[in-house]
């Protein structure tokens, strides 16, 4: 029980340092380091629409910001000390996620059609958009039933959604650099990469980590606390 809980602990740790530290990456590059993102737009070749830049990147920016409110809601919700000491927050926090889900998920809808690699990856980011907003909805309404483990469950398959960017970088990176792909292909096998991750990462961490149910009170119960 004590392993268990300490291995909670240092993967929960974890997260918020990589998460931490890409948000301070991701706002860098997009922001400061080529705000017109030129280096990133250089790779988009053979595209059926031109990309309108001026309306491209004003979604993009708004896409990295709410990207971001929902890594950071998405964090703090997950610590149990805020959730048995502040249920409001929690509650409030978990609305906030919920509409940064959805601002992500449009905004993506927006820059889908002009995604690098074409067609394969614009519909690689749509079905991506209907997973990664159907999860959250699905977590939503589980708490709404009052089924605390579910809801939890559900929060995870959509909270690994958020590294989503980081995994296709990541895969990009790996198969562009290290293996000498093709940019547009390696960033296709990155985007399935994510899509595949995202999945078994939450899996994991479902089968390692909850491994027993929340003890938990439901909300709307009288002692609308939780009791560990
Ligand atoms: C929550 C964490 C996320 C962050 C920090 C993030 C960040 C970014 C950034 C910085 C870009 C600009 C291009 C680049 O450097 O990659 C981008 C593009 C994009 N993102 Fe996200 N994103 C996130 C999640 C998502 C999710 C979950 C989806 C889909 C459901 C998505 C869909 C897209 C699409 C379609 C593009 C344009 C890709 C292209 O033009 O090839 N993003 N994102």
């Amino acid at each position: 029980m004590r392993r268990l809980q300490s291995r909670s602990k240092s993967l929960y740790l974890l997260m918020i340092v990589v998460a931490v530290v890409y948000m301070l990456y991701v706002t860098y590059v997009n922001f400061i380091h080529d705000p017109q993102a030129a280096e990133f737009l250089s790779h988009k070749t053979g595209l059926k629409r031109p990309v309108v830049l001026p309306i491209w990147l004003n979604v993009m920016y708004v896409h990295i910001v709410f990207a971001c409110v929902a890594m950071i809601a998405g964090a703090i919700n997950f610590s149990t000390k805020i959730l048995s000491k502040h249920r409001r927050l929690h509650r409030v926090n978990g609305y906030l996620y919920l509409l940064s889900v959805a601002v992500v998920v449009l905004t993506s809808g927006y820059m889908a059609p002009y995604s690098t690699g074409g067609k394969i990856n614009s519909i690689a980011f749509n079905v991506m958009n209907l997973i990664f907003m159907g999860l959250t909805v699905a977590a939503i309404v589980q708490i709404k039933r009052k089924q605390v483990d579910s809801h939890r469950k559900w929060m995870v398959r959509s909270y690994a959604f958020c590294f989503t960017n980081l995994f296709i970088h990541m895969f990009t990176f790996v198969f562009h650099n290290g293996f000498g792909v093709e940019y547009a292909l390696s960033y296709t096998l990155g985007v399935y990469g994510a899509l595949v991750l995202n999945f078994a990462l939450a899996e994991l961490v479902i089968r390692c980590i909850y491994t027993r149910p929340a003890a938990i009170v439901p909300p709307g119960n009288k002692k609308d606390k939780a009791i560990a």
